[in-house]
């Protein structure tokens, strides 16, 4: 078989994992990091979120579960099939396919904006920033959530990431460069954890970076 280009192998690896990310996801971080992310967006019922790499609706579901309408979008249709079984009869949902480098969501209709360990998968991060920053309202207020730059090789070989995390000031930088005026890096005071298939076990801190548009 020939190698699968990075894109690839992380797109048919999700479509794997689909009916069972809830549990794998479980082992990795804990359920405080989906509040924590909501705290800090000041998310408020009948506001319109956008949960970007949604996976089976980690976000979505305290988003819905606070009154909120949400559009998650996700490349992977194993991903959607997930979101559309837990969630497609809740009123106020919407699910999508779509990339992070073309957000399928018209300009200036979000209330907030989030994506939760998808940065370190895609391939243009100020991309995925850049489209935060075009869907938006004016006002509208966007919290990334991933991890920390670390030194385990076996996240890119066994979980398909394409980046080894990264220092919040870089990709605060990256909001600031998209055009928000206000931006704030920091630690969500959580971790993710994972262990190789040789045994080795990793254990990084999750950073947030918020920017309202
Ligand atoms: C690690 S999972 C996180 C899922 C969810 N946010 C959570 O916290 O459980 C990453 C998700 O991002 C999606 N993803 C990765 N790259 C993407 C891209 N370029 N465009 C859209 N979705 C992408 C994957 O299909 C996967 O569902």
């Amino acid at each position: 078989m020939a190698l699968m280009k990075g894109t690839e192998s992380s797109a048919r690896y999700f479509d794997e994992v689909a009916g069972e990310w809830d549990t794998l996801r479980k082992g990795y971080f804990r359920d405080e990091v989906r509040e924590k992310a909501l705290d800090l967006a000041r998310v408020r019922p009948g506001e319109r979120a956008a949960d970007i790499g949604a996976g089976t609706g980690f976000l979505t579901e305290a988003l819905l579960g606070r009154g909120l309408e949400v559009v998650a979008v996700d490349r992977s249709s194993a991903m959607l099939a997930e979101l559309e079984r837990k969630f497609g009869r809740r009123p106020g949902f919407r699910g999508l396919g779509g990339d992070t480098e073309a957000l399928p969501i018209e300009t200036g209709t979000i209330d907030c904006c989030f994506a939760n360990m998808v940065l370190h998968h895609v391939e243009n991060p100020p991309k995925l920033v850049g489209e935060f920053f075009r869907v938006l309202k004016p006002g509208g207020r966007a919290v990334l959530t991933d991890f920390e730059q670390h030194g385990f090789d076996f996240f890119l070989t066994e979980y398909y990431d394409r980046w080894p995390g990264f220092h919040p000031a870089e990709v605060a930088a990256m909001f600031r460069a998209a055009g928000f005026p206000s931006v704030e890096e920091g630690s969500l005071g959580e971790v993710c954890q994972a262990e190789s298939s040789e045994g080795a076990r990793a254990i990084v801190p999750i950073f947030f970076v918020r920017a309202a548009r």
